[in-house]
């Protein structure tokens, strides 16, 4: 049988550790402080900045939000970043992605403090990381490591192959599992033969962006799949495909006009020997690794 890798419970095990954490600075007049810039009015980030926001109210962490414009140019950015790089309460900045055209993603990164990069985006931290030195990593691929560690799954030595390449996922997932001696393969759109690495996979990490990308004729039977994907779907016939022995469900989804699923077919987690479900797999701890990268940053900097 096919074990499930809850993501929620290990989030919350990650959750209460940085609470502690917080509460021993908190004890030293230290409170860690995240601030989230949202710009514009994307309804995907609104959801996640929010939630950002109030697991930060749970944890003891301060918190504050700011929400230029849609039109704030890339210089207006650089200036609220020099500010919140110099204000001495804010530890962690979290710039939330995409951000609108007209602003410069990469120059707006690079501008923000490494000290206080508590995505792991700014090209210090990805040296940083690459060179096997302490760096603040970037969530989603730091909560893959906490889930496999937690659940005792055997990194060293196995052969992990991660699909997709994506500077946010996939390349730091993939530098994270060779920091852990994994062997390792970075597969994405142009390789060929993909299943022939899929197949030989130990520890298989999906992070496409395709629901269901992920086929059972692609996983070696036993491995472990970590499902990144977060996609929504609105069709009926493709959200039948995701839960095939209920019918009812994928029609109450189609009712509400969409679901959202991953980027691994149920009949792959099938095979596989432990897996995460999309919701409630690596998503969750996304934020939880965000905590820790906000409580990490203060006791860096003023602990
Ligand atoms: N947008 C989607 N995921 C992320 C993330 O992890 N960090 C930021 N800043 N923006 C995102």
């Amino acid at each position: 049988m096919a074990k499930l890798l809850d993501g929620v419970a290990i989030a919350g095990e990650i959750k209460n550790e940085v609470a502690a954490e917080a509460k021993e600075l908190a004890a030293r007049g230290i409170t860690p402080k995240l601030v989230v810039v949202l710009v514009g009015h994307v309804a995907a980030s609104e959801i996640y900045v929010r939630s950002k926001v109030k697991t930060c109210g749970e944890l003891g962490i301060g918190s504050e939000m700011i929400t230029p414009p849609e039109t704030i140019t890339t210089e207006e950015m650089l200036t609220l970043v020099a500010e919140l790089n110099g204000r001495p309460d804010v530890d962690g900045i979290l710039i939330q992605l995409p951000l609108p055209k007209q602003v410069d993603t990469k120059r707006l990164l690079e501008a923000i403090d490494p000290q206080k990069d508590v995505d792991g985006f700014h090209p210090v931290n990805a040296g940083r990381l690459q060179t096997g030195q302490p760096a603040l990593a970037p969530c989603t691929p730091a909560g893959i490591i906490e889930i496999l560690q937690r659940s005792k799954i055997a990194i060293a030595g196995a052969n992990a192959v991660v699909v997709g390449r994506s500077d946010i996922v996939g390349k730091p997932a993939a530098m994270m599992l060779l920091n852990a001696s994994a062997t390792v393969s970075v597969c994405h759109s142009k390789t060929a033969n993909l299943v022939n690495y899929t197949r030989h996979a130990d520890i298989l990490v999906a992070a496409i962006g395709r629901p269901g990308f992920i086929t059972e004729e692609m996983v070696k039977p036993g491995a472990t799949v970590i499902d990144v994907g977060i996609n929504r779907v609105n069709d009926l016939s493709e959200m039948e495909k995701f839960f095939p022995n209920d019918t009812a469900r994928a029609e109450g989804f189609a009712r509400r006009g969409y679901t959202v699923v991953g980027d691994v077919d149920p009949r792959a987690f099938a095979v596989s020997g432990a897996y995460t479900p999309v919701p409630g797999g690596v998503g969750a701890l996304t934020i939880a690794m965000l905590m820790k990268n906000t409580v990490r940053a203060a006791r860096q900097r003023r602990g």
